[in-house]
This record gives structure tokens, C-alpha cells and sequence, in this order.
């Protein structure tokens, strides 16, 4: 390996070597897949594997399992999340985008001071879809609910409201110039590789999750489909889940 970029390693097993190392630091990932497919265990076990393995603090902003739920799923890898949190390596936060709150204000505040080397954001997908609905309207300041705030309240398509969003949204996050993964829905149709359409483009990285059932066998498969600032694994990857986390299989599809 010739350059000496820095990278954040996954610490799921055969990644990091299909990744040439690791994720470039500082990229934004997507990681996207239908239901089931293992987005937020992938997150969590990032997490997870940052902190004990790694000794990097993670923050973990979740819109879709609260904090109780997060822990009970962790605890079925054998990962204590709490601990890591009395520990100080681990941040979780629980934002319900069905609150109304907007986002939460914190969360610039909680970057600054926690200082995490990883964060999660899962799901960007309900993220994106309640600053759209909460945040245009919310008129105190918060730079990731001002991004909404911008949106000139002359009438656009809704996809170009989207597209400003998420542009803005991206932008605040990628200002941290740290390794951050956002899970997205992936559509059943293939045509696009996020629910919304536009943020695998602007992310640094793709990585894909799909579940494929062929008769009574069903096999899981990752596959790196961008990865800015290295090469990386083009091949489908097949992967399980396991008691012990995510784990590739060395055998390809
Ligand atoms: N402890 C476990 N052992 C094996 N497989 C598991 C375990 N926990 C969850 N899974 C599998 O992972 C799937 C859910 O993963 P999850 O990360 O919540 O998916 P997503 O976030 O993409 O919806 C379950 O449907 C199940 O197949
Ligand atoms: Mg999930």
C-alpha cells in the first residue's frame, strides 16, 4: 500500500481488507439496504469496535430505536453500550423525528465537546424526511435546523427542497472532518442506492447491504460501490450476521 492516507478502520472482519485498509478519514459513508438487512448493526458494531478496539470515541445519533432498544440490540452481540457510555467513549442520542422539536440543538454543541472520531447517523433517511417537515418552520437556531431555514419559502418541488436539505445537511456534517456513516433505505426498484436518490452522490462512499433469497437459501451481500480517496474491494462480498457481529465470508458471490 503506497499512500499514507489516514483511515478508519471498521474492525469488521474482512472489511478493512476489502477497503485497502479502511474508510479514508474524514468521509461520509452511506450505507444502504432494504429492512433486515443489517444497516444499524453494521453502524453499532463500528461504533463498538472504535471504541474498544480502536479507543475512539463514537457518537450515535438514532431517529429510529431509542436508546433501550439500541442497548438490547447491541447486548445480543455481547457489546455493553452503557458501558462504553460510563466510559466516555460512547455518545447515543435518541432524536424522535415524530417530536416535532426539530433537531436536536445539541448536537453541534455535542460534536464540539465530546470530540468523536466516529459518528452514526441512522437513519438519514427519517432525518432528512423530519428536518423537511419540522425544521422549515422552526425559527430558533441550530445550524443543522438554519439549513432548513435558508429554503426560500417561495414554492419548489419537493425535490429540490430535498436536494437543498441534504446538500446543507452534508455540508454541516462533513465541516467535522469526521468519518461519519449515514444508513439509507435502499428502494426495492434498483434505480437509485438511497431513499432519497441524491445523497449517494454527494457522499464520500457507498457501501450496500442487500438480502437475496434464491428458493429455501438466502444469502446476505456488501458490496463497496464508491469509496472516495482509495481503491477498494470491487466485488460482491457475501457476509453474515453473527453472535459475534458482522463477519465477510472470503468467498465471493
Ligand atoms: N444476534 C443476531 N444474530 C444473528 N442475526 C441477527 C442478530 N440480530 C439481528 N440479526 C439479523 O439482523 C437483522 C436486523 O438487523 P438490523 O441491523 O436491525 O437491520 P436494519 O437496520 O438494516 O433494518 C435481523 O432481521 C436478523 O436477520
Ligand atoms: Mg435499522
Amino acid at each position: 500500500m503506497a499512500e499514507d492516507i489516514i483511515r478508519t478502520k471498521t474492525g469488521i472482519q474482512g472489511l478493512d481488507r476489502a477497503l485497502n485498509g479502511g474508510i479514508p478519514s474524514g468521509n461520509m459513508v452511506l450505507v444502504s439496504g432494504g429492512a433486515g438487512t443489517g444497516k444499524s448493526t453494521f453502524c453499532l458494531e463500528f461504533i463498538v469496535n472504535g471504541a474498544n478496539t480502536f479507543g475512539e470515541k463514537g457518537l450515535y445519533l438514532s431517529t429510529e430505536q431509542n436508546k433501550d432498544e439500541l442497548y438490547k440490540q447491541a447486548s445480543l452481540f455481547n457489546w455493553n453500550l452503557l458501558e462504553l457510555e460510563q466510559k466516555g467513549l460512547v455518545k447515543i442520542i435518541y432524536y424522535d423525528p415524530t417530536s416535532g422539536d426539530g433537531f436536536p440543538q445539541t448536537f453541534n454543541d455535542t460534536v464540539t465537546q465530546f470530540k468523536p472520531k466516529r459518528i452514526v447517523v441512522d437513519s438519514l433517511t427519517t432525518l432528512l424526511d423530519s428536518l423537511l417537515i419540522s425544521g422549515i418552520s422552526d425559527e430558533k437556531g441550530f445550524s443543522l435546523v438554519q439549513i432548513a431555514e435558508t429554503i426560500n419559502p417561495i414554492p419548489r418541488t419537493e425535490q429540490i427542497v430535498t436536494k437543498h436539505v441534504l446538500y446543507s445537511l452534508f455540508k454541516v456534517l462533513k465541516a467535522f472532518k469526521i468519518t461519519t456513516l449515514l444508513t439509507t433505505e435502499m428502494p426495492e426498484n434498483g434505480k437509485t442506492l438511497s431513499a432519497d436518490g441524491v445523497s449517494e452522490f454527494v457522499a464520500d462512499g457507498v457501501i450496500i447491504l442487500q438480502y437475496v433469497g434464491v428458493g429455501s437459501v438466502d444469502f446476505r451481500s456488501m458490496t463497496v460501490r464508491k469509496m472516495r480517496y482509495t481503491d477498494h474491494s470491487k466485488s460482491t462480498l457475501a457476509y453474515a450476521i453473527e453472535p459475534s457481529g458482522i463477519s465477510i465470508k472470503e468467498s465471493e458471490i
